[in-house]
This record gives C-alpha cells, structure tokens and sequence, in this order.
C-alpha cells in the first residue's frame, strides 16, 4: 500500500511508540480491506471509557495507558499514550454517577468510567457521552473524512451531513485518533457512495416520527449493506425524524448511507443518486401494505398489555423530543407500576433542566438519563417484562438483550402507557 513520507515516519517510530502502534494497527488493518491508502481525517467518535471487565483487569494491571493500548490499539507492548492527535469524541457509554439508586447499575462501572472519563479528558478526548454527537457540537462538514463509530451516527453523518466514514470500530477509531489518519475505502470514495436500491413510497404520505422509524426498518431490509435511495411521497423531515430513519436502517439492515433526493445533500435528483447511468433500478414499493408489515413486526414481541418501562430518547433525545415529553406529562402522574425514562446528552440534559422540561417530567415521576441507555448498559427498572418505547432501533434490540416483551408506537401512546400502565397502541 502508499505511504506517505509523514505515515512511514510515524510507522517508523519519529512520533513515539503508540502512534507506531496506531499505525501499525492502521497497515494490517489496510490490508485486510485491500485499501491503497489512508485518508486524512479530523474527526473520531469512538469509545474508550465504556467499562468492561476486561477494561477494568486492564486498568488495574496496567493503568489506562495499558487499556487504551490493548484494546484501543490491539498492541500488548507498554505505551505511553500521548495526547490525541486530531479532535475525538467519546460516544455512548456506561450509566454517571447520577444515575445511582435510579438504574439498577454496578457502581464500580460508574466508578471507573468516571476514572476513565478524567484520563482520557486530559489527554484530548470529548467526553459528549452520546450516541448523537451531532447534536451537541460534533458537526463534520460535507465530504470531511472521519472515523466514527456508532451505527445510527455514522449513517446520519453520511446521508444527513454528507460527510465520510465507514462504521469503524473500538480499535480502528483508537489509532486514528492517535495518527488523524483511516484507510480510504467503502464510504470514503466518490465511487462507492451512489445509491443502489430504489424505494418508492406511495398510497401513504410518510409524515410522522413513527413513520419514519418504520420506513427506515423497511429500508434496512431492503437495502442491507447498500444505499437505499427514497422517493415519493413524504413530508420534509426534521433532525429528529431523520435521526429514527437511520437508526431504523441501520438497525434492520446495515445501512450506512442513504439518499433522499431534494432533502440529503448529496445527491440532488434521484438519477444523480444512480450516477446518471441511464435506466433506473426498478423501486420497491413501500405502501400501505409494507407499512401495516413493520408495525406488526416492530410489535410481534408484545403479548401483554401491562407495561412497566416506558423508554424514549433512542437516538439519544433531542431537547424537543424532550420538551415534547414534558408537555405530555405536565400535571400527570405515572402510574405506580410504569417507570419512563428518556435518554438523552447530557449536553441536553442540561439545557433541558434549564427549560424546566426536566422538573415537569420528574415531577410526574419520570426521568430525564445521559450518557447511556438500556442496550448499551444493559439495564433496565428491576422486574422489567414489558416495556414501550417510540424507537424502532431500540424495540428491535432490547427485547433480544433483556429479554422483554415490547411495544412500538408513538411518543402519544407511550406516555399514555406509562400514565396508565396499559399499552392501547394501533397504527392510525
Ligand atoms: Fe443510542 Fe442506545 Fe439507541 S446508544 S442509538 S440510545 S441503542
């Protein structure tokens, strides 16, 4: 593969060992893909304070040198590692020292995460401790390269931001943070970033959030791996409708990037969107029919109708989902047998507490959570058999994880259920 003289340099040692390592890791990795080059990049979301067992043997041994060595860096030797080289993030993790006595959660996770969070904080790392580090200032410009993880951020860099990365990993991220440098493949090439299924929505505008949650899990099943392209008749969507679909994609499917043309930046019309080749892929229809299909499969886990877990904010909240929920609870009480809670950045946390959307919904017995949620932490309301959430990425996981019923539907039906302690959810 190319190198260049800067990237032989750090290979080579000029820049201490860790980065030697990072780019050593970046080369085998390069290689497995068949990549010719890096690219250059500026923005990493990763992961490096989330606690694990093995993350805290590792600290214990070695420190968190040793820890961001061995699982960051994929490297057995000591290092020392130095301050990050371009702008990262920490995403999602574990559960904060404010959520003790509310989420049934060890606290020695809390405890080293807090650890965690002041080691790598002094050396360069943000702590947004969301999955949506686009909405507390982490904004990639169109055609940036970057080396995000997190499925529903890296779909929504792609296709809402325009800008570039793969869904990368733990360790990938690790050395890029440490080099500003990723293997230039996939996502990051002009070539690769054409649309490659055709889906036509008809016979039902797609105007809601819940509508566009379920066309996004319609999407993912289409398209898989590859890039949906949509068109028909939808109503323009907002930050957060746009958040559900990809979440939603990359959920059911594994989509990293999609187009909407007229709405997504990329691709203005849809023939730009299939590089101008001429004939059109022949679109799979999404109607009425392929609708009525995912709410029943968003909702095939649900048998009883006594909920107690009502969860929304997957994508983590936004300050008007938030401000939402509190309009619905104000002056209510949450039944005695419900808990609700909504995830959110903790960056928003605050601005909702200084809203006052936090007090109205505490007020009604709910709770306003950063920087995790149940599938990350795997943690729910002990007793948890039922829950209800308006996420289709979270009704799709969390039943596998917790082993819980669950129930999908809008954010109206899941506050209603956590009021009253019964789901009468339907699709409208
Ligand atoms: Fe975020 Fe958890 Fe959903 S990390 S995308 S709230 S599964």
């Amino acid at each position: 593969m190319f190198l260049t003289d800067e990237e032989k340099r750090m290979r080579d040692g000029a820049e201490g060992d860790a980065v030697a390592a990072a780019m050593d890791l970046l080369i085998r990795y390069s290689s497995a893909l068949d990549a010719e080059r890096l690219c250059d990049i500026r923005n990493v979301a990763g992961t490096m304070t989330q606690p694990s067992p093995v993350k805290a043997r590792l600290v214990a041994e070695g420190g968190w040198d040793k820890a961001f060595a061995v699982i960051n860096l994929d490297s057995d030797r000591d290092l020392t590692i130095p301050q990050m080289a371009v702008p990262t993030c920490q995403l999602q993790h574990g559960f904060g020292d404010d959520s003790i006595g509310v989420v049934p959660y060890p606290e020695a996770n809390v405890l080293l995460q807090a650890d965690g969070e002041s080691f790598f904080g002094r050396h360069g790392v943000n702590i947004l401790a969301t999955c949506t580090p686009y909405q507390v200032g982490n904004l990639p410009l169109r055609g940036e390269h970057c080396a995000w993880m997190e499925s529903s951020a890296v779909i929504y860099a792609n296709s809402v931001l325009g800008a570039r990365t793969n869904c990368e990993g733990i360790a990938s991220t690790g050395a890029a943070s440490l080099t500003g440098k990723i293997p230039c493949w996939g996502n990051h090439r002009d070539e690769n970033r054409f649309g490659t299924h055709l889906i036509d929505v008809r016979g039902q505008r797609v105007e809601s959030f819940q509508d566009w949650g379920m066309l996004g899990y319609f999407a993912g099943g289409v398209a898989g791996e590859d890039h949906p392209v949509i068109t028909g008749d939808m109503s323009r969507p907002d930050l957060t409708e746009l958040k559900h679909f990809g979440a939603a994609a990359a959920t059911s499917g594994g989509v990293e990037l999609y187009h909407i043309p007229g709405i997504t930046p990329e691709m203005a019309t849809v023939e730009a969107a299939f590089a101008n080749r001429g004939a059109l892929p022949e679109a799979v229809v999404y109607g009425p029919a392929e609708r009525q299909a995912m709410y029943d499969t968003l909702n095939e886990i649900g048998t009883s109708p006594d909920v107690d877990f009502v969860l929304l904010g997957c994508p983590h909240a936004s300050v008007d989902q938030i401000r939402q929920a509190a309009a619905l609870l104000d002056g209510k009480r949450l039944s005695s047998s419900t808990e609700l809670w909504i995830m959110a950045p903790r960056a928003l946390k605050v601005m909702a507490d200084r809203s006052g959307y936090t007090e109205v919904i505490e007020r009604a017995g709910g709770r306003v959570l950063a920087d995790s949620c149940p599938a990350m932490s795997r943690a729910a309301p002990r007793g948890t058999k039922v829950f209800a959430t308006d996420s289709a990425k979270q009704a799709h996981y969390l039943p596998a994880i917790l082993g819980i019923e669950a129930w999908f539907g809008t954010l109206e039906e899941c506050v209603s259920a956590a009021i009253t302690g019964r789901w009468t959810g339907g699709l409208h």
